[in-house]
């Protein structure tokens, strides 16, 4: 990527640390990464509940939904999901320095594009969830029916059927949705943020 020509980065009047001290709370960004259907949305959106009526504020940027508007030229060949990284990580960034905590929810399968992601966000404020599920149980689940299409051959470079997912060597935390239950995790991550003192 080419660095911009002139463009003077201009300093914001409210800093980050005023933002969090006025909130109450700090900021970061939480990254699920896991195979379609594995149960990323849900968690991510389940515990943004529990934040938010714990009056921290948060947001939950989701593939589906960025692929609809921001990301909607981006296709599934590995650049773009590089780009569609990219670009997410950097408004996450925005996210972290407006103070809130930012919940994502996109399969990022390559190492590399979430070692970029925790570079352009910075690495104490990005822990990384891998949303570990079986791809049988994806499959089974199914709750789009891309599996289907994919293994018809309609969908190509589908994730974990002709595209790669490049599971996390050592991710802050592992979640397996097919042995514990949504509120059982979604505990299990509130802990977790309770004990590194970040909520
Ligand atoms: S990523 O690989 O670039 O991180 P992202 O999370 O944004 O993917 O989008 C994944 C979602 O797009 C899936 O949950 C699924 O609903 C849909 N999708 C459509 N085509 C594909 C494909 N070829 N591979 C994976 N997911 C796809």
């Amino acid at each position: 990527m080419s660095k911009p020509h002139n463009i003077i980065w201009h300093d914001s009047s409210i800093s980050k640390e005023a933002r969090r001290k006025q909130n109450n709370h700090s900021s970061f960004v939480l990254w699920f990464t896991g195979l379609s259907g594995s149960g990323k949305s849900t968690i991510a959106n389940t515990l943004a509940k529990e934040l938010y009526e714990r009056n921290i504020r948060n947001y939950v940027l989701d593939g589906d939904n960025i692929r609809n508007g921001l990301n909607r030229d981006l296709s599934f060949s590995d650049e773009d999901r590089s780009e569609n990284i990219r670009r997410i990580s950097e408004v996450s960034k925005l996210f972290v320095d407006n103070g809130t905590v930012v919940l994502t929810a996109f399969i990022s399968p390559f190492i590399q594009d979430r070692e970029m992601a925790k570079r352009i966000v910075s690495e104490e404020e990005f822990i990384e969830i891998f949303v570990s599920c079986p791809i049988e149980e994806c499959e089974k689940r199914d709750p789009k029916g891309l599996y289907s299409k994919a293994r018809k051959g309609e969908i190509p470079d589908f994730t974990g059927i002709d595209s790669p997912y490049e599971e996390p060597i050592s991710p802050d935390f592992t979640i397996y949705t097919n042995e514990q239950s949504v509120s059982e995790i979604v505990e299990s991550i509130l802990n977790l943020l309770e004990k590194r003192k970040l909520i």
